[in-house]
């Protein structure tokens, strides 16, 4: 799976005028809306939870939406997502009792099923779970801000877990989530990252449209 993603994380935009940040993020040519769910116990921050992304979707946002749940438990939460209109729900299993299950259920429910790594999980904890996974997601700074520094040690790992997805022979997108930013993201890319969150990168920029072009553009390079 080659081809890129460019996901811009909400986190970073103005939620005083939410929709049409969103709005104009996508029409900057953005793929995914990134969206990042954090409870004040997993993570040590507080976000949004279901009803703003059905408001989204009432407002006429039909691009995927990419949920990334920073909460514990979980498998609560799935269903409301669904309903909600989340198109990908990605979970920490350091958050799940039951990961193969909690995966079971985000697919029952119509979603894909995302796992996310942090930068010290290992990598084996995708044994055995690979195959029903349609994402991977790889933090490449600790869950919980926007604006970190992306951690260096995560263009190894990105590589390891390419060469599992490659062996696994599926279509599994790996995604990278933390300090991804136009003059970095060539490096990552060629790690093996092909599908990109992007949050202070994005809203922090005076034009959506000319650091996606610049990002797509690296990563074509
Ligand atoms: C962090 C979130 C990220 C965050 C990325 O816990 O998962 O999605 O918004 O922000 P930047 O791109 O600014 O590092
Ligand atoms: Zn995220």
């Amino acid at each position: 799976m080659s081809d890129c993603i460019i996901a811009p994380s909400i986190l970073s935009a103005n939620f005083a005028k939410l929709g049409e940040e969103v709005d104009n993020v996508l029409a900057a040519g953005a793929d995914w809306v990134h969206f990042d769910v954090m409870d004040n116990h997993y993570v040590p921050n507080l976000t949004i939870g279901p009803m703003v992304c059905q408001a989204l979707r009432r407002h006429g946002v039909t691009a995927p939406i990419d949920v990334h749940l920073m909460v514990q438990p979980v498998d609560r939460i799935v269903p409301d997502f669904a309903e909600a209109g989340a198109s990908v729900i990605s979970f920490h299993p350091e958050a799940s009792s039951h990961v193969h299950r909690t995966i079971q259920l985000i697919k029952s429910h119509g979603c894909q099923a995302g796992l996310v790594l942090n930068p010290a999980t290992p990598v084996d904890v995708l044994d055995w779970v690979l195959e029903d996974l349609d994402l991977v997601l790889l933090m490449s700074v600790n869950p919980g801000f926007g604006g970190q520094a992306f951690i260096p040690s995560a263009l190894d790992k990105l590589r390891a877990v390419r060469r599992k997805i490659d062996a696994a022979g599926k279509a599994v997108r790996l995604e990278i989530d933390g300090g991804v930013k136009a003059d970095n993201i060539g490096e990552i890319a060629a790690a093996g990252a092909d599908t990109f969150v992007a949050g202070s990168a994005i809203f922090n920029a005076a034009d959506y449209a000319d650091v996606i072009a610049r990002m797509r553009q690296a990563v074509a390079a």
